[in-house]
């Protein structure tokens, strides 16, 4: 795979909210989740652990959680994912979101889509009920995981001049044509 092709495969990855009714083999969603222990953290802190649900009763009462997580209840399975905050005190946050990104890039790659659900502060206790987690496990996010059934166009992105600097910020670059 060259340069080009990699650059290509991550401005592909979409959010995905529709997917086929086609289960996703456990030995994949081990697979995504297995690449995303490469992401990096804090001090190699490493702070994350994963809830793979696909129990239809648990997944509807996380789906129930907030009417935002139609996605949820359309797919397949989700992976609940959980920050140790005592592991990571400053950074737990930033440490699980990287793991994120990498799932789903590891999603991407083997013909996934995901999407990610936020997890506001209100829902942190409830989502922790739901999969029984430990208080200092905070949820950080629910990705929605299954295989497409939408081809979404790009959201629209910010242009690279309206966000780079040089040397200082307000110091622009005209960089795009
Ligand atoms: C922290 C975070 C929280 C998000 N929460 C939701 C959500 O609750 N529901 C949803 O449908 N999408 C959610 N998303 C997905 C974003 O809407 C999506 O990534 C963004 O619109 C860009 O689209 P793209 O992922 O297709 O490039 C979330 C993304 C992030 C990073």
């Amino acid at each position: 795979m060259s340069s080009e092709d990699y650059i290509k495969f991550l401005t592909t990855r979409r959010s995905i909210r529709k997917y086929k009714k086609e289960p996703v083999a456990l030995d994949q969603l081990i697979k995504v989740i297995d690449t995303a222990r490469f992401a990096p953290s804090a001090k190699n802190s490493q702070p994350w652990e994963f809830v793979i649900v696909v129990d239809p009763k648990t997944k509807h009462d996380l789906a129930s959680v907030y009417p935002w997580r139609q996605a949820l209840r359309d797919a397949p399975a989700g992976i609940v994912v959980l920050c140790d905050e005592t592991a990571s005190p400053m950074f737990y946050m930033l440490d699980c979101a990287n793991a994120v990104t990498y799932l789903m890039l590891a999603a991407h790659a083997v013909g996934l889509g995901t999407v990610w659900l936020g997890v506001g502060e209100k829902e942190k206790p409830i989502i922790q009920e739901i999969v029984g987690a430990p208080k200092h496990k905070v949820p950080i996010a629910i990705v929605a995981i299954g295989y497409p059934d939408e081809s979404p166009k790009p959201r629209p992105r910010k242009p690279v001049d309206d966000i780079v600097h040089i040397n200082r910020y307000g110091n622009r670059l005209t960089v795009s044509s």
